[in-house]
């Protein structure tokens, strides 16, 4: 083609484009219209107007919920980890300036940024929130904050920023930046109850307890869990992953750079109250072996919640009971015939009375109203926020507790039995036959046919 006809043909092509694009849009569902402005937008100077960036022009400090107790959010922190510090009687000691700071996940909220760390030994210290905007570079000057309340690092927000460090001092190298994940504030929660697990751990068997807590909550209505890992084998891995795999939960895997298995529990509280928050609007924090139950109220616990109606209230608190476990499931599927005699709800009876208010108590809360939560209750609130505790007539946990494990029977035994007199119960029979059936149903669909990689 010599160099006339191509630019002829070149010409064609192109009014051919166009006339292609304007009438393949004029069609009915596109209004014309709206399609030719959004072509000018886009070829008259070729960038794509960015309405993505507005919400960034909203000054957090400006919003009605920035403020706590009519006080900047971030001088609210500061008193309040004075007035532990006092409280405790800490000593308040500066972190080394060679300690790399641990993140495990940064989340963005309409107000602030937050950080969870995993550091041990460097409770309420004074730590710096370190931003970078999209490109890497690090947007200065760094924040002064605080590890406050333990575990976490309140960062004040800044425009441009896309990933976030923590370090020990303003200008120190930092470790590899983060993401922000999303939790601003959305019309709707994504899920009105979830469940944040304590960390798996140990080495006992799992897959017929996850099995049995997935099937059992899902009765009363929850839809969403937030399961953190610490040790699982890869049998017991199978069937959690089942359950991502069909949209019931997802697994943060805790990669550790010291040991500290007890801590883990605590870091967990943390992280999963601040992944939690306005995503989700109630949330059960609870182990692998406790189901909580409505007792003489009729229905399930989502329809409990439903109707709970006191907005100052932001932690529902169980009591518990104890059901001693006193063998270890079994490792490996063998079928139906094996669930009927090994599920945990099925095979254990003996029970204690129950603890007292606040004692190992488990509770559902709502995230966004919990500032600090405990294994038992939430220590610190937002302000104007407060608990209420359940009756036994109206919810109960029962604790399918392993006898063995931790040296529990040689240690805590005698205070359970010190509660009342123990006596044989049973699982609500209402429930049993449909979580039977549904915990058959998903481990026969994992295991049946399961093979192990070496
Ligand atoms: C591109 O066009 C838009 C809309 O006409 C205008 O607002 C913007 O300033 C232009 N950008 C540049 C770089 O010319
Ligand atoms: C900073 O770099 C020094 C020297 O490489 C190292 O010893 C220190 O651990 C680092 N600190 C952090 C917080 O990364
Ligand atoms: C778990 O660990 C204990 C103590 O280390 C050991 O006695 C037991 O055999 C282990 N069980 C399994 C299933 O590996
Ligand atoms: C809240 O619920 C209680 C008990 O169901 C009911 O008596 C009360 O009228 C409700 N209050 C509001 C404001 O809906
Ligand atoms: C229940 O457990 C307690 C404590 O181990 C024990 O003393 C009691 O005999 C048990 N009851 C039954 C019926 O097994």
């Amino acid at each position: 083609m010599d160099s006339r006809r191509f630019k002829l043909f070149y010409i064609v092509v192109v009014i051919l484009t166009f006339f292609f694009v304007y009438t393949f849009n004029g069609n009915e569902s596109v209004p014309k219209e709206y399609v030719l402005e959004d072509l000018k937008k886009t070829v008259s100077n070729g960038t794509v107007p960015s309405e993505i960036d507005e919400p960034e022009d909203v000054d957090p400090k400006d919003l009605p919920n920035y403020k706590l107790e009519g006080m900047d959010r971030f001088e609210w922190y500061a008193k309040k980890r004075k007035e532990e510090i006092i409280n405790n009687k800490i000593k308040e000691v500066p972190v080394p300036k060679d300690v790399e700071i641990s993140m495990l996940s940064a989340y963005e909220y309409d107000v602030e940024y937050t950080v969870s760390i995993t550091n041990k030994d460097i409770d309420r210290s004074i730590l710096y929130c370190r931003y970078f905007d999209e490109d890497g570079e690090e947007i200065l000057p760094a924040f002064q904050s605080y590890n406050f309340p333990v575990f976490a690092v309140n960062c004040e927000k800044r425009k441009g920023t896309k990933r976030i460090s923590i370090s020990t001092q303003a200008t120190n190298n930092y470790t590899y930046p983060i993401d922000l994940i999303d939790r601003t504030k959305k019309d709707n929660y994504k899920y009105e109850f979830s469940f944040c697990m304590a960390p798996f751990y140990g080495n006992e068997s799992k897959w017929l307890f996850i099995a049995e807590l997935v099937e059992h909550y899902r009765l009363q209505g929850m839809t969403h869990f937030y399961f953190y890992v610490y040790h699982i084998n890869q049998y017991d891995n199978a069937i959690l992953q089942d359950y991502v795999r069909t949209g019931e939960a997802e697994v943060i895997y805790l990669l550790d750079r010291d040991e500290k298995p007890v801590l883990w529990q605590h870091i967990v509280n943390r992280d999963c109250v601040l992944r939690s928050r306005h995503e989700s609007k109630w949330v059960l924090h609870a182990d692998l072996d406790e189901r909580l139950l409505m007792t003489k109220y009729p229905g399930t616990i989502l329809d409990y919640l439903i109707n709970f109606n006191d907005t100052t209230v932001g932690a529902l608190i169980f009591r518990q009971q104890w059901i001693f476990k006193t063998e270890f499931l079994p490792e490996k599927y063998e079928g139906d015939k094996q669930i009927d005699t090994w599920l945990p709800t099925l095979r254990w009876h003996n029970s204690s009375s129950f603890g007292p208010h606040l004692h190992t108590t488990k509770c559902i809360i709502m995230p966004e109203k919990v500032f600090s939560m405990w294994v038992h209750y939430p220590k610190i609130w937002y302000p104007g926020y407060r608990w209420y505790m359940l009756e036994v007539e109206e919810g109960i946990v029962r604790h399918y507790r392993d006898q063995n494990m931790q040296d529990w029977k040689n240690k805590y035994l005698q205070r359970t039995l010190e509660f009342g007199p123990t006596s044989l119960t049973n699982y609500p029979e209402k429930y049993q036959k449909s979580l039977t059936e549904a915990v058959k149903r998903r481990t026969k669909y994992v295991y049946e046919k399961y093979k192990m990689i070496n």
